[in-house]
C-alpha cells in the first residue's frame, strides 16, 4: 500500500488571471515621493502596475481569475474538491478568502482555506493540493494566488511604494489521464523564520492590534529591508529551482519556459543567469504589473498560456521567494 508508483499524476487543466482596471504609471510616484521613472525602471524593470479602486477586495479579483480557469478546464464549480488561496491580503482576517471564493463560485462540495506564505503562496498551494490529490482522495483543485497590496503600502515610503501591484491568478488541477495532459513533476517549499523581520506588516494582528496609535505610526504598512532581501532572493530561488530539477534528473537546457517570481527584473536576470537559462525563455510581466506577490506566478503563467507562448507538452520551471522568508519551486509539464 502507498507505494510511490501508486500515486496519481496531477495536471494543470485550466488557468486564469485578473487585474484591476486602474493602471498606475511610474509618473504617479514622481508626484508623491522623491523618485523618477528612470530610477524605477533601471532598478526594478517596472513601468506600470494595476491597483484596485477603493472598496475592491481580494475575492473580487480571485473570482474573475477562477472563473476563467474553470472555463478553460471545462469544470463546473460543484466538481471542485478543494480551494486554496495563497494570499497575505485576505478580504478580512477571518474567515479565509477561500471560503468567500467558495461561496461566490457556488463550489459547495469543496473544502476551502488560505495559505499565508507571501509571494510563494501559490507554489505552497500547489504543493498542498498535490498531496491531497496524489492518493486519489480529491479529484479537482482550484489553487489561487492573489494579492491586494496597494492598500498596505505606505505611499510616503519610496523604497516600497513603487514596487507593488494588485492582481489574482488561478489554476484548476485534475488527474492526468494521458501524457498529453501534462504533469506536475516536483514541488519544493521551504522557509526560514529566522528572517521574518526582513519583510513584515507589524500592525493589525494580535501582536499590535488595530488602534489609532497603530494607524498614526503606520504599522499597518509593509516594512521591507529591500537590499537585504535581494541578497537572499537570488540564492534561495536558484537553490529551490535546482532541487526541483535535480529531483527529476532535469537540466536547465531542457526547460522550455522559466517563470520566476516577478519582483525585480534584476533578480530575475541573476537567477536565470545562475541557472543557465537564457532570458528568451523567461516569462516577464514585472514591467506591466510590478510585484503582485502571490499573484505574480499564476498570472504570468496564464498570460503566457493565453498568448500561445506556453504550449501543451512544454517543460516549465517556476521559482519564488517572499516574506517569512519563504521560498519554493515547481517543475511541471504543461
Ligand atoms: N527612487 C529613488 N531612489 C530610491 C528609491 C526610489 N523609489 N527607493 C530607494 N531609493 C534609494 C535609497 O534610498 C538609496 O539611497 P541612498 O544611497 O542615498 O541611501 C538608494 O536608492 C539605493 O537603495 P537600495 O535599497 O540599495 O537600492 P537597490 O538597488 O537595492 O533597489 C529595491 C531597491 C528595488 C527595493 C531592491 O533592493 C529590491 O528589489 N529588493 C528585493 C525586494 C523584493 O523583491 N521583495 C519581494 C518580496 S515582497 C513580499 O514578500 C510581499
Amino acid at each position: 500500500m502507498g507505494g510511490k508508483n501508486l500515486l496519481k499524476k496531477i495536471a494543470i487543466k485550466g488557468t486564469g488571471s485578473y487585474f484591476p482596471e486602474r493602471v498606475v504609471p511610474n509618473s504617479y510616484f514622481e508626484k508623491i515621493v522623491d523618485t523618477s521613472h528612470e530610477w524605477i525602471v533601471a532598478r526594478t524593470g517596472i513601468q506600470t502596475r494595476r491597483m484596485i479602486e477603493p472598496g475592491q477586495a481580494l475575492s473580487d479579483l480571485a473570482i474573475y481569475a477562477s472563473g476563467k480557469a474553470l472555463e478553460m478546464a471545462g469544470l463546473p464549480p460543484e466538481k471542485l474538491d478543494i480551494i486554496i488561496v495563497g494570499t497575505s491580503s485576505p478580504d478580512m482576517l477571518t474567515p479565509s478568502s477561500a471560503c468567500i471564493v467558495q461561496d461566490r463560485l457556488g463550489a459547495k462540495n469543496a473544502v476551502a482555506f488560505d495559505i499565508n506564505a507571501a509571494c510563494p503562496g501559490f507554489i505552497y498551494g500547489l504543493a498542498v493540493a498535490q498531496k491531497f490529490m496524489q492518493d486519489g482522495s480529491y479529484h479537482h483543485a482550484l489553487v489561487i494566488g492573489g494579492e491586494i497590496i496597494s492598500n498596505r503600502i505606505d505611499f510616503r515610503d519610496r523604497a516600497t511604494c513603487v514596487l507593488f501591484g494588485d492582481g489574482a491568478g488561478a489554476v484548476v488541477l485534475g488527474h492526468s489521464k494521458s501524457t498529453g495532459d501534462g504533469e506536475i513533476m516536483n514541488v519544493q517549499i521551504q522557509s526560514d523564520g529566522n528572517l521574518w523581520n526582513l519583510i513584515h506588516v507589524p500592525g493589525g494582528g494580535s501582536r499590535i492590534p488595530p488602534s489609532q496609535q497603530m494607524l498614526n505610526e503606520g504599522l499597518h504598512y509593509v516594512k521591507m529591508q529591500g537590499n537585504e532581501v535581494f541578497k537572499y532572493a537570488v540564492r534561495i530561488m536558484v537553490d529551490s529551482a535546482l532541487r526541483a530539477m535535480r529531483s527529476k534528473g532535469i537540466t536547465s537546457d531542457q526547460i522550455d519556459w522559466f517563470i520566476p517570481h516577478q519582483a525585480n527584473i534584476r533578480i530575475m536576470e541573476m537567477v536565470a543567469n545562475r541557472l543557465g537559462i537564457s532570458m528568451e525563455k523567461v516569462i516577464v510581466t514585472v514591467d506591466k504589473h510590478g510585484n503582485t506577490s502571490a499573484a505574480s506566478i499564476p498570472t504570468a503563467l496564464d498570460e503566457a498560456v493565453r498568448s500561445g507562448k506556453i504550449q501543451r507538452g512544454n517543460l516549465i520551471l517556476m521559482s519564488s521567494f517572499g516574506a517569512g522568508l519563504t521560498w519554493g519551486a515547481a517543475l511541471f509539464r504543461y
